[in-house]
C-alpha cells in the first residue's frame, strides 16, 4: 500500500528491514546504543561490527541516546549508507507520554535523514516488539508524525518506507493509513 505526501512516496510493505535498498535504515534501538534483540539484533548482525564501533564512539561522546531521540552511524555491511538508531518508548499504559515520545523518535530520525540529504528511508515499527507498544496505536502515531514532518520541514526524501515484519503489523499500518484524516 502506498500514498503520496507532497513529493514523497509513503510505502507500507512486509519484509526484513536489513534487506532494504534505501539511503537510511532506522534501527529500533535502546538508550545504551549497544545492541539488543529484534530489529537491533538483526541490523547489527547484518551490518557487522563497524556499526557497533561507531555506536560506542557516540556513547563515549554523549553517553547514550535518550528516549525519543536518535543518532546516526554508517551502514557497515548493509547496502544502506546510514543506520539511524532511534530509541522509542517502552509502553507503560499510555499515560506516561508514550505517544509523544514515539512521535519524537520518528521526527528525530527524519531530521537526521534530512541533515544527511537522504532521499529514501526505511522504518521498522518502532516500540511495538519488546517495548510492547500496541501496534494499532503506534501505527497512527507513526504515520501522523511522518506526515507532519514531510509537510512542515525541509528534506530531500522521495521515499519513506515502513517495513513490517509480520502480516498483522502490515494490516495495522494499512488500516491506520486508510484512516489518516486528509487534514
Ligand atoms: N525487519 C523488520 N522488522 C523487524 C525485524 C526485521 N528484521 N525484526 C523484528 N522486527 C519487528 C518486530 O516484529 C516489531 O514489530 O520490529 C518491531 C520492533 O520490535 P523490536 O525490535 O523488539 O523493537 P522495540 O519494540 O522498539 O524494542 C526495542 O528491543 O531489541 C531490543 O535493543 C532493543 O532494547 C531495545 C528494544
Amino acid at each position: 500500500m502506498e500514498t503520496m505526501i507532497g513529493k514523497t512516496r509513503l510505502v507500507l510493505l512486509r519484509g526484513d528491514i536489513t534487506r532494504q535498498s534505501v539511503d537510511a535504515i532506522v534501527n529500533a534501538a535502546n538508550s545504551t546504543l549497544l545492541g539488543g534483540g529484534g530489529v537491533d539484533g538483526a541490523i547489527h548482525r547484518a551490518g557487522g561490527p563497524k556499526i557497533l564501533e561507531e555506536c560506542k564512539q557516540i556513547v563515549a561522546r554523549q553517553r547514550g541516546c535518550v528516549t525519543g531521540d536518535a543518532v546516526i552511524t554508517g551502514g557497515g555491511n548493509l547496502s544502506a549508507k546510514f543506520v539511524i538508531h532511534a530509541v522509542g518508548p517502552f509502553w507503560s499504559g499510555g499515560d506516561r507520554g508514550e505517544d509523544g515520545l514515539l512521535a519524537s523518535a520518528y521526527r528525530s530520525s527524519l531530521r537526521l535523514a534530512a541533515a544527511h540529504r537522504a532521499t529514501s528511508i526505511a522504518f521498522p515499527s518502532i516500540s511495538t516488539g519488546a517495548y510492547r507498544f500496541p501496534v494499532e496505536r503506534a501505527a497512527g502515531v507513526a504515520l501522523r508524525a511522518v506526515r507532519a514532518f514531510l509537510r512542515a520541514e525541509s528534506h530531500t526524501l522521495l521515499e519513506v518506507r515502513f517495513v513490517l515484519f509480520g502480516e498483522a503489523d502490515l494490516a495495522a499500518y494499512e488500516t491506520a493509513l486508510a484512516a489518516l484524516s486528509p487534514a
